[in-house]
């Protein structure tokens, strides 16, 4: 039986900051966020769009070919939680109207635990192979202003409905999994900013693909040339390449050539260069980029997924294209959306990123701005509202 993603959408918030701008408003050469770090645009969400909003659009799109009474599962990946107890995902469950038999529950190990909600609804219907289970990630990757994190900042969801009938993509069981207690990046309860030691963190990155990939290889028997495309966790697009060259050069390819890793990669990071990081969902968000924007047809090839969650949690594990997934895919939305967006100047990016999260507010009404088809209305005695926009 073959298990794996039968339709995968994302959703961007309708705003974003060109990265032009915050490096003249930051006094450093635009070629260090444009080439360096090979980001173009930010996305910014308003007041009023948070995980659940941006989480439940991705969502109705990736369901409108489901059958939603089969969905037994819904699994909310995030590290940007609105609430300490109750699980996003109930939110988004209501919004769409979903079945109540339904196991719903938050995962959380920073920008790894989509893969974590993946794997675990995989190995479900594997028992219960008539459920489908709906994995949506989302974040808001925020880090202080000014500070280097701050150019790679972004945000957005993705959902995948994961079911034994994948039409988007097939995964195979070999898996290469690595974990270390490190601290490169985390977010004390305390604060809504994310605190990093920005250039250790990618040095924990390489070293968590290398073993991860050891792992991977030793388990499938397969090689980096049994590849064909190479998905990377994207916290800014210039990580994936020095990913890139680091699993060549692991692997014994080091003389692998410039365009040929060029090659290998360049489909999965458009999205990622005009969105910007989406922590939990910015793999994926990734493995839809290569699937909507390689103009080679992709049938039976086999696409490696890296994903990497600071902290640090990691793995290495693959898929096989499916005949056909071109039409389960929704790439016209994507790039409608993508296009139709606002651009902000400076200023307006400071006042959205300082109005985003009232502190510890009992009760709070948000402005109304676009938010998709949903979104937060107000905050009364601590409750969210939540509801469809007009
Ligand atoms: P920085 O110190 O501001 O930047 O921090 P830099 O000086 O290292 O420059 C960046 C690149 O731009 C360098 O390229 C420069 O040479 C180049 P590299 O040497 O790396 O190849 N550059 C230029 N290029 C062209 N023209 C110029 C120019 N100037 C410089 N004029 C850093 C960069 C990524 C550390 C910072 O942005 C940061 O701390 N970001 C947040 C942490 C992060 O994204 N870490 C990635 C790995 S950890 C991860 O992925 C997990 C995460 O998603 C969280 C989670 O799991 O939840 C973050």
């Amino acid at each position: 039986m073959d298990i794996g993603i039968e339709s995968i959408a994302f959703y961007v918030p309708h705003y974003f900051l060109d990265m032009r701008k915050l490096a003249e408003a930051r006094g450093v050469d635009a070629e260090k966020h444009v080439v360096g770090l090979g980001q173009e645009k930010m996305a910014v969400p308003p007041p009023g769009e948070d995980v659940v909003t941006m989480a439940a659009n991705a969502a109705e799109r990736a369901l409108e070919t489901v059958d939603r009474d089969q969905v037994e599962m819904v699994v909310f990946a995030t590290e940007s939680s609105v609430d300490q107890s109750k699980a996003a995902g109930i939110y988004v469950h209501a919004l769409l109207g979903l079945q109540p038999h339904c196991r719903v529950f938050e995962t959380k190990q920073a920008c790894y635990a989509a893969t974590a909600g993946l794997q675990a609804a995989a190995a479900l219907i594997a028992r219960r192979p008539k459920m489908k289970a709906l994995i949506v990630a989302a974040d808001v990757a925020r880090y202080g202003l000014g500070t280097p994190g701050e150019p790679t900042q972004g945000a957005g969801a993705v959902a995948m409905v994961v079911s034994a009938d994948p039409k988007v993509l097939v995964l195979e069981p070999e898996s290469g999994t690595y974990t270390e207690d490190v601290m490169d990046f985390w977010r004390p309860n305390s604060r809504d900013e994310a605190l990093v030691d920005g250039k250790y963190s990618v040095r924990v990155y390489l070293r968590a693909l290398a073993a991860a990939w050891k792992q991977y290889s030793e388990e499938s028997g397969r090689e980096f040339t049994d590849i064909d495309r190479f998905c990377y966790h994207l916290p800014f697009t210039t990580m994936a390449e020095k990913a890139h060259t680091q699993l060549a050069k692991v692997s014994g390819h080091r003389d692998r050539s410039p365009e040929q890793r060029q090659r290998d990669i360049a489909d999965s990071l458009v999205y990622n260069r005009i969105v910007g990081n989406t922590y939990a969902a910015s793999l994926y968000i990734g493995l839809t980029s290569l699937l909507e924007n390689a103009q080679e047809d992709l049938t039976g090839k086999r696409v490696s997924l890296f994903s990497y969650g600071s902290g640090c949690v990691a793995e290495f594990f693959s898929g096989v294209v499916p005949a056909g997934y071109r039409s389960a895919l929704h790439a016209a939305a994507h790039r409608e959306m993508l296009d139709t967006r606002v651009e902000l100047s400076y200023d307006e990016y400071v006042d959205f990123y300082l109005r985003y999260l009232p502190k510890d507010p009992e009760n709070w009404e948000f402005p109304a701005y676009e938010t998709g088809s949903f979104r937060l209305r107000a905050i009364r005695d601590y409750k969210r509202i939540y509801e469809r926009a007009t």
